[in-house]
C-alpha cells in the first residue's frame, strides 16, 4: 500500500546517504528481503549474512535479523556501525544459554573441544573453540570427530542430535531449543504427506528428530532452498519458518509450498511457523533505525575484550568453510 510504498522510498534514500547495505535473513517477511534485494544487499542464511557484512564495502551495516546476527556482523567488523531495526530481537537459543552456566558446563569437562552454535552471544561464542552454523554443522564436526576429539555441544539439542547421528561423534550436549522448530509434529506431518504423496519434506534441523526423520532433504535455510530447486518434485511440505517461502516461490514460481503442521490438528502453538523475533524487523523500525539520533535502540556494541576471543571460533567457521 501507499504507506510502505513510502518507507521503502525513504530507506532506499536514507541507505544511501548513510553509506549502509540491508542485511536480511530468509525469515525476514517478505517486504524485508525483496527491498534487500533491491538495494543492493543480501537475502541469505546466517553464515552468508556474516561474510556479507564482513566483505561489503558499505561503513553501515543494517542487520535485519535476530540479535546474535548483529553481534556477530560487529565482531567480525568492529570498525563498522551495526544497526539493527531493533535489539529487542533475540532468539531462544541464545536466551536459553547464558554465559555464566555455559562457562561452568565448559569447565566441568575441560577435555572436551567447545562447539557452539553461530544462535548464541558473543559471550558464549568467545567460550568455544568453534562457531557453526546450521549449513556448515555438519563437515566441522566430522572435521573434529575425525581428528580425535570429544565435543561439548550446545545450544540446539535437536541440531546436536542430528549431527551425532550423522557423524557417530560423541557430543555432550546443551539442551536448547528453537520455539519455532520446536513445534513441528511428526504424526501430523506423516498424515499431511500422505495426502500429498508427491510432496517432498524439506526439514530444518532445529526441528526435533521425529519429524527430521520423515525428511526428504534437511539443511540449513540455503541449503533447503537449494533442494526446492534441485528435487525434482512439483511440492514441497517444509519445515522451518515461513519467511522462507517468499525465496523458494521466488525461485520457482511453478512449484507448490506448504507449511509443515505445528501444535497438531489445528491446537495452538507458540510460534506457528513464524519466528516472533523475526518478525520484529518491519519497514517502520528499519527506518527508525537509520533516522534515530538516539540509537540505543537500535546500535550494537560488543565488548572489544569479548569481541576478541568470540572473533578466533567465529574466524575458524569462515576458514574453513572458505
Ligand atoms: P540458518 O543458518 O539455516 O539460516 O538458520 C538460522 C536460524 O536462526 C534458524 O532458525
Ligand atoms: Fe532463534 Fe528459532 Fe527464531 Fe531462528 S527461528 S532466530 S533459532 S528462535
Amino acid at each position: 500500500d501507499e504507506a510502505k510504498q513510502a518507507y521503502r522510498e525513504r530507506i532506499k534514500r536514507l541507505l544511501k546517504e548513510k553509506d549502509a547495505v540491508l542485511v536480511a535473513h530468509y525469515y525476514t517477511d517478505p517486504e524485508i528481503q525483496a527491498l534487500a534485494e533491491e538495494t543492493g544487499g543480501c537475502v541469505a542464511d546466517s553464515l552468508e549474512m556474516a561474510r556479507f557484512g564482513a566483505e561489503h564495502p558499505a561503513s553501515t551495516l543494517v542487520v535485519a535479523g535476530v540479535r546474535f546476527m548483529g553481534e556477530t556482523a560487529k565482531t567480525l567488523t568492529p570498525n563498522k556501525r551495526v544497526l539493527m531495526p531493533t535489539l529487542a530481537a533475540t532468539c531462544s537459543l541464545d536466551l536459553g544459554c547464558p554465559a555464566d552456566e555455559f562457562t561452568a558446563f565448559c569447565d566441568a569437562h575441560p577435555d572436551h573441544t567447545v562447539v557452539v552454535y553461530a544462535n548464541t552471544s558473543a559471550a558464549v561464542k568467545a567460550r568455544a573453540d568453534w562457531v557453526v552454523t546450521s549449513s556448515i554443522a555438519l563437515e566441522i564436526v566430522e572435521h573434529l570427530d575425525s581428528e580425535g576429539h570429544k565435543i561439548l555441544w550446545g545450544p540446539d539439542r535437536h541440531l546436536g542430535s542430528y549431527i551425532a547421528k550423522q557423524t557417530g561423534a560423541e557430543m555432550l550436549m546443551w539442551q536448547g531449543a528453537c520455539v519455532v522448530h520446536d513445534e513441528f509434529k511428526a504424526n501430523a506431518l506423516f498424515d499431511l504427506k500422505r495426502q500429498n504423496p508427491n510432496a517432498a519434506v524439506l526439514v530444518h534441523p532445529e526441528s526435533p528428530q521425529s519429524v527430521v526423520e520423515i525428511a526428504d532433504a534437511v539443511g540449513s535455510t540455503s541449503q533447503l532452498i537449494k533442494a526446492s530447486q534441485e528435487l525434482p518434485n512439483d511440492t514441497f511440505i517444509v519445515a522451518t519458518d515461513k519467511g522462507i517461502f517468499y525465496k523458494m516461490q521466488q525461485l520457482s514460481p511453478e512449484k507448490t509450498f506448504i507449511e509443515a503442521p505445528t501444535g497438531g490438528n489445528g491446537a495452538t502453538c507458540r510460534s506457528c511457523a513464524h519466528c516472533p523475533w523475526m518478525a520484529m524487523n518491519g519497514l517502520d523500525a528499519i527506518e527508525r533505525a537509520l533516522t534515530a539520533e538516539d540509537k540505543t535502540e537500535h546500535e550494537v556494541f560488543v565488548d572489544p575484550a569479548l569481541a576478541e576471543k568470540a572473533m578466533i571460533p567465529l574466524n575458524r567457521m569462515l576458514d574453513f568453510a572458505a
